[in-house]
């Protein structure tokens, strides 16, 4: 019999027709002689049905575990009207088998995958983190983050944006995190740094001409356990030129109201247009400058988006009391603020702004200072010297040098938003490959020891500490 390959999600158009599947033991039940079976492949699940007419066939069907993988052939049939499912999508039809394969076996599972995982030990999920992925929730949310990510693409592009690959390998860029670094093989005592955000690139591509720039772009920030954080993560990252807060602030509402209405038509937004609260009524109304403003706030169908604005530029910061910039250093002060209180900078605001959508920052960003003299003022208030300030954006104030235009941009933690979109409680439900809490990969066992070579190759020597403990093991890095 040779047929070609469908998927389950076909197989209600395949009435009456030899078909071949292949796919996952999803689960296995008994009916006196008959033998049933949920198969599972990317389009879903389909039961199938093994007959005791064919004594061989029924007896390798009896050898059959959870997640096998297997292919089957056989009529695809409809289903009788008292044992249709409407919960699937393959509800209506069955097949009956006439060919079993068994192409992989499996092991026992370490947890059950016809449930949901949520309540299972993450530890466990994050080491198999590749059986957990089958699970229906967890495969949806993979789709679905798949679906934002082009709606974002689609709506970029539409618009003229170009997105530009920056570089992962590079120097420091603060945004308020401690940073990854990665040891200069050819350059000893020298070292990268993983970009916190494309922050310094997009604003330098903005001196280069682009005008209009978006990237889904990977951050990398050495975050202490603090909230729903990971030391990697994604952002929509976008900068425009010749460009004001009103321009930013409508793209990217529209984008969310796009994003909300055509991936999930069932949800409410509770205000159109998203109200604006400056960030001292924010304060004052909601006790944070991240509001919660749905009418509802148990419903998770209801999508309360809030911009918070005129933020102030600085602040102290709590453990090293001194002045710190509230967004980045990049942020162009508020004008007026700066004339009124030329020696309190405390008092300035900012034209930056923060998008809040049920509680949590899901967007944030500024206008920038395209001005060499402003630039220069708030390094000083942040109390870099001058040695400092060339050192670490002297490249950055050389490239204002060549006629660079007025721009801003903001960036959106893209877990975030899916995470709530898809009502999930953190945000690595809504990553594939997500670290624990303390920054591990328990699936790759990373971070991991590498060998003396490659510790002499790129001129690292260890702490007598450290070295005691990673001598006794030994390393698979080459
Ligand atoms: P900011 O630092 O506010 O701005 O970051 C933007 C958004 O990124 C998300 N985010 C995180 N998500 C997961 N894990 C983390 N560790 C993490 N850190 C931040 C938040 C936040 O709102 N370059 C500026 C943007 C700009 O000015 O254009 C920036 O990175 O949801």
């Amino acid at each position: 019999m040779s047929v070609k390959r469908i998927i389950v999600s076909q197989t209600p158009e395949k009435i009456g027709e030899n078909v071949l599947i292949f796919g996952w033991i999803h689960k296995r039940r008994d009916h006196g002689k008959l033998i049933f079976c949920d198969l599972r492949d990317r389009g879903g699940i389909l039961q199938i049905v093994f007959e005791p007419k064919d004594a061989q066939l029924h007896e390798l069907a009896n050898s059959l575990r959870s997640e096998f993988v297997v292919a089957v052939w056989g009529e695809i049939k409809k289903r009788p009207k008292n044992l249709i499912n409407p919960k699937i999508i393959t509800g209506t039809v069955e097949m009956s088998v006439t060919r079993l394969e068994i192409v992989s076996q499996s092991k026992t599972p370490p947890f059950e995958l016809d449930k949901d995982t949520l309540g299972v030990n993450e530890e466990i999920r994050l080491r198999h983190r590749y059986l957990d992925l089958r699970t229906q929730r967890m495969k949806n949310n993979v789709v679905m983050r798949h679906k934002i990510i082009r709606l974002v693409r689609d709506y970029f592009d539409h618009l003229d944006f170009i997105e530009v690959e920056t570089p992962y390998l590079t120097k420091g860029t603060p945004e308020g995190a401690r940073e990854f670094i990665v040891p200069a093989r050819l350059w000893p005592g020298k070292f990268y740094v993983l970009p916190q955000s494309p922050q310094q690139f997009k604003q330098l591509l903005m001196v280069a001409g682009m005008e209009k720039y978006y990237q889904i772009a990977r951050c990398f920030r050495d975050e202490d356990q603090r909230g729903d954080r990971q030391p990697e993560f994604t952002q929509i990252d976008v900068e425009l030129s010749f460009t004001d807060q009103e321009e930013v602030l409508n793209l990217i509402e529209n984008l969310m109201v796009k994003m909300a209405k055509t991936l999930y038509p069932e949800k409410k937004i509770t205000r159109l247009p998203f109200p604006r609260l400056k960030y001292e009524e924010a304060v004052a109304k909601y006790k944070t400058d991240k509001p919660d403003i749905r009418k509802d706030r148990n419903n998770p169908d209801e999508l309360g988006f809030c911009w918070v604005i005129d933020m102030p530029m600085f602040k102290k910061s709590e453990t090293e009391k001194k002045i710190v910039a509230t967004h980045h250093p990049f942020t162009m002060p508020n004008a007026e603020d700066m004339a009124k209180y030329p020696d309190d900078p405390l008092k300035w605001r900012a034209n930056a702004y923060d998008l809040s959508l049920n509680g949590f920052e899901i967007w944030g960003g500024s206008i920038r200072i395209h001005l060499a003299d402003i630039q220069q003022k708030v390094f000083n208030i942040l109390g870099l010297n001058q040695n400092e300030i060339d050192r670490r954006f002297g490249h950055m104030m050389e490239a204002f040098s060549y006629g660079v235009p007025p721009h801003g941009g903001i960036a959106a933690g893209l877990d975030r938003i899916i995470a709530i979109l898809q009502r999930e409680p953190n945000i690595r439900e809504v990553m594939a490959f997500p670290k624990t809490g303390d920054n591990r990969d328990l699936m790759m066992d990373a971070p991991n020891i590498v060998s003396e070579k490659t510790l002499k190759e790129t001129h690292i020597k260890l702490s007598e500490e450290v070295n005691v403990k990673a001598g006794t093991e030994t390393s698979l890095v080459d």
